[in-house]
């Protein structure tokens, strides 16, 4: 969703803003703006599009004038893209300025108050309400007029303010979105992530639901919802700028799929000691799996398809029965949950709202939650009971990719475990799990090599003007084409469909004609044949199939117009090195069409309404 960035010091704040929105695109990028207060007013320049064209506006970061400002990339959700809806909005008497993530609930009620009061809007945006209010709200001090809106507004929020009556302070508050303080020297900022913080500070404050700063050059002070000042503990982030850059990559897509062998490394080796897991000190008494009746993986996108490789894999190795559900899904579902089950919450950022809303569902219900997430500190990490973080650094790219596969990894992880635990499997087969385990990272660097890499580039290239994709499977193969299928059409705009392969004859089947092109993931022996079958249902009705194989399943090349195989692996951990190929895929197909990989239309990262 949108991005927000602030800035009290003594530099111009125009230019340090721009570079922080540029790190914080990701969540929004339809239209982008900022404000600035310069002599005791409010400037403003804004411009629907991406943040090159705020770029041009403000001449490179050389306006508006002043040392004190909040800046926003928007992803619309009320109002079309465009000059007028961007944020910031600024009140009818120009004294203050707001950016704001998220969404007012009541901002129609609210708007119609203020308009009998005879405020005119310009924008059709929830947020422009806040600036209004906050102008009837003020009388004379900024922290008490917060206080008052914070009484009225209804809804998801993290927000950024300047007031022209205090020229050297901006102010912030959150609730149920993200928003960090950076604490710099004779310098302070404001950051939906501190990615758009971290070239300037290391250090953070993670501002508290319902709590408001108030930031000068000097200092930051927080208040409760009383009003009274409180403490809050800073924490370092170690993350390294480069992290966050793309490096020499054309796109941080790509960059990101280099960075799996490291992603996947940080994930899993801190946490094998002498062939065994531990899972960060997370304690799972055998007596209290023994109680489970069952496991729920709720998440969104591609954590929810990292969720299904779960499922198999640990009902297979734990014989526990595994629901996986989407998020949006199971918030509304009234689920059968409680003590007697475990809900493992999946989200790469920690702050997707219906991730989070299922988080806080399952924990009402009195079951145990456990997090996989990337995000150190994000919403989600600090409300589960348990988290497992996955240490896959700044991911940037709209489409996962290391976010994803590092997921599947800790599932691994923690399937190993509780099978462990509950002594569902032998343990030399759990030694030969973590060992496979292990030996991902290098498997992925091999897949890596330029001559690998060009393979598939190739056959992207090839097939990169098909209107319609399908991508078969069976088992955990049908889980990461569910994967394959949504990187294909995130980047590309290639209508793509992943089908468990034994469907196809169910429907699908009469979409295929000549040249209709089918990628058939084979890495499952044991259904190699079911597969062999599917592939030339497909053949014979002249459609193309591309074949990603393992190696002991490579014979399919006799069936198949074209074949990837992935290096030797166990076949419970095969979709990690499938993902692989299918981003790779996608990417080249997607590179070849022209696309904006990195901010597909329509998209954002971060998906924090519901
Ligand atoms: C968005 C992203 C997806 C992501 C999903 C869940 O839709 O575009 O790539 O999988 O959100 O995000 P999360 O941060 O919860 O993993």
């Amino acid at each position: 969703m949108c991005g927000i960035i602030g800035y009290t010091g003594k530099r111009q704040a125009s230019p340090i803003m721009l570079s922080g929105l540029k790190r914080l695109e990701y969540r929004g990028y339809d239209s982008s703006g900022m404000a600035v207060i310069h002599d005791g007013k409010i400037d403003v320049i804004k411009s629907e599009g991406k943040i090159k064209k705020l770029e041009e506006k403000t001449d490179g970061g050389k306006k508006p004038i002043g040392t004190v400002g909040i800046g926003h990339t928007r992803w619309a959700t009320h109002g079309v893209p465009s000059d007028v809806n961007s944020h910031p909005h600024v009140s009818r008497d120009g004294d203050f300025a707001i950016v704001h993530n998220g969404i007012i609930e009541n901002f129609a009620a609210l708007k119609s108050e203020l308009m009998r009061l005879g405020y005119t809007f310009k924008s059709d945006t929830d947020s422009e309400v806040i600036a209004q209010l906050l102008c009837h709200l003020f009388k004379g001090d900024a922290v008490k007029a917060i206080r008052e809106l914070l009484k009225k507004i209804k809804g998801s929020y993290s927000i950024g303010i300047l007031c022209a009556k205090t020229p050297d302070r901006l102010y912030a508050v959150r609730k149920d979105n993200p928003l960090v303080i950076g604490l710099g020297k004779g310098e302070n900022f404001i950051a939906s992530d501190f990615a758009a913080a971290i070239e300037h500070t290391h250090d953070f404050v993670l501002l508290g639901e319902g709590e408001i700063a108030e930031l000068s050059a000097d200092s930051v002070r927080y208040y409760d919802a009383d009003l009274n000042l409180i403490e809050k503990d800073s924490y370092t982030v170690d993350w390294d700028i480069s992290r966050a850059e793309k490096s020499g990559y054309p796109h941080f897509m790509l960059k990101e799929i280099y960075e799996q062998p490291k992603a996947i490394t940080d994930t899993i080796r801190p946490r094998i000691q002498n062939g065994n897991i531990d899972l960060d000190g997370i304690d799972f008494k055998k007596s209290y799996l023994d109680s489970l009746i069952g496991v729920d993986i709720v998440g969104c996108g591609s954590a929810y398809h990292a969720g299904i490789v779960g499922k198999h894999f640990i009902e297979k190795h734990c014989r526990l029965p595994v629901n996986c559900e989407l998020a949006s899904e199971y918030i509304y579902s009234d689920p059968i949950t409680g003590s007697n089950r475990l809900t493992v919450i999946i989200s790469q950022s920690g702050e997707t709202a219906d991730t989070l809303a299922a988080l806080r569902l399952a924990k009402k219900k009195g079951s145990r939650t456990l997090a996989i997430v990337n995000v150190v500190q994000s919403a989600i990490a600090r409300e589960a009971d348990d988290v497992l973080y996955t240490h896959a650094g700044p991911e940037i790219a709209v489409a996962t990719t290391k976010g994803y596969t590092t997921q599947v990894a800790a599932l691994y992880l923690l399937g190993i475990k509780l099978a462990g635990i509950l002594g569902t499997e032998e343990g030399k087969r759990l030694s030969e799990l973590t060992t496979e385990l292990s030996l991902l990272p290098e498997k992925i660097s091999e897949q890596l090599k330029d001559e690998y890499v060009g393979s598939i580039k190739t056959l992207a290239k090839k097939y990169s003007n098909h209107h319609c994709v399908f991508f078969i499977g069976r088992g955990t193969d049908y889980a990461a084409s569910l994967e394959g299928a949504l990187k294909l059409k995130e980047i590309s705009y290639v209508h793509a469909e992943a089908y468990a392969a034994g469907e196809l004859k169910h429907g699908t089947i009469s979409l295929i004609e000549t040249g209709t092109l089918t990628l058939a993931l084979v890495t499952q022996s044991a259904l190699f044949h079911k597969m062999e079958s599917n592939i030339q249902a497909v053949s014979s009705r002249h459609g193309t199939v591309l074949a990603v194989a393992s190696k002991a399943n490579s014979k399919i090349s006799s069936d198949a117009d074209g074949m990837i195989c992935i290096p030797e692996c166990d076949d419970d951990v095969s979709p990690v090195l499938t993902a692989v190929v299918l981003q790779l895929f996608a990417y080249y197909v997607a590179a070849k069409r022209d696309c904006d990989i990195d901010q597909p239309r329509n998209l954002a990262k971060s998906v924090t309404v519901e």
